[in-house]
Parts: C-alpha cells; structure tokens; sequence
C-alpha cells in the first residue's frame, strides 16, 4: 500500500540535492550506510520519492531495488509528502468496535486515496492509527490537533468540507 505511485510531482531544490549529496559522500563506502542516508533523505526532503531513491543508490553505487527494498520496508520511511491537512483515524479496540473502519472506509471514498496516502492536490494525508487515548469518543479521528468523537460515515463529508476552504 504504501508504495502505490503518488501523482504529485517531486520538487526538490538544488540546496537540498547539495545537502543530500554531502550525506551520501559521508557515508559512502561504509558498512550499513543505507540506512543513516535515508533518514537523512526523509529529514532533508521530508520523504523518500523516487527520485531522491534513484540519487542515493547512484551515490552509494548500490542497486535502486536495494534502496526501494528498505524505504518500504520500515514504516518510519514517508515515500510521499505529507498533506497540508493530516487525518488520523483510530482503529484501537475501542473505536473498532465502535464502527472506525467504516468512517475510514468513507474517508477514503470522500478523498479517493487509501489509508497511508495523500491526495493528489497535496491537501489531505489519510492514516489509520492505533489508540489516541481518547476511547471515551470513539469513534475518533484527528484532523491537525482537532479531535472528532463518536464519528458516524455520514459525519465524515461535512468535517472534510471545513478543511477544503
Ligand atoms: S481506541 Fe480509539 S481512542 Fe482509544
């Protein structure tokens, strides 16, 4: 799921490439150097698109499958931006229970993307999370800092139109 192709564009600046370039000649050569690039990658770029992929592996000399291989596998690694707006829906016991999957179904139906992934106009990143520590509301979701509680599908549109100016 998460390395589905994202539509937006990559625009990442010469400073950053600069940067990015510095880390990989700090590290290259080195025993386990992939994994110290990329989280400098994430935290120079904000996320690991693949073109910022295909520099480290030209840069480390290591294939671009190898570089893809462990971007997907840790989750800590964002292959797309993040949204200017950032849901979070809990699916922890209390909320499930309580009907979760079905607001995120209808979340992911009113912005067309799955969970774990930003919509094309850049506004929305869609997550499903483990318990929020609110359980007394569930069902929950966060937009930014603001919580919704006892959320039903049918609330879900109205909420996202407050988001979409
Ligand atoms: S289970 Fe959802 S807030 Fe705790």
């Amino acid at each position: 799921m998460q390395n589905k192709v994202t539509a937006i564009p990559f625009r990442g600046t010469p400073e950053q490439e600069a940067k990015l370039k510095e880390v990989i000649a700090a590290h290259k050569g080195q025993e386990g150097a992939l994994m110290p690039v990329l989280q400098q990658a994430q935290d120079i770029y904000g996320y690991l698109p693949i073109e910022v992929q295909t520099m480290i592996a030209e840069g480390l000399e290591i294939s671009l499958e190898q570089v893809y291989g462990v971007s997907t596998f840790y989750s800590w690694f964002n292959l797309e931006p993040k949204g200017e707006h950032l849901i979070r829906v809990c699916l922890g016991t209390a909320c499930y229970v309580k009907g979760s999957a079905d607001v995120l179904a209808e979340l992911e139906k009113q912005l067309g993307v799955e969970a774990g992934h930003t919509t094309p106009d850049g506004k929305f990143t869609l997550e499903a999370t483990r318990c929020l520590g609110c359980c007394g509301l569930a069902p929950v979701f966060v937009v930014d800092d603001e919580v919704y509680g006892r959320m039903t599908p049918a609330d879900v549109k109205g909420i996202l139109d407050k988001y979409r100016d």
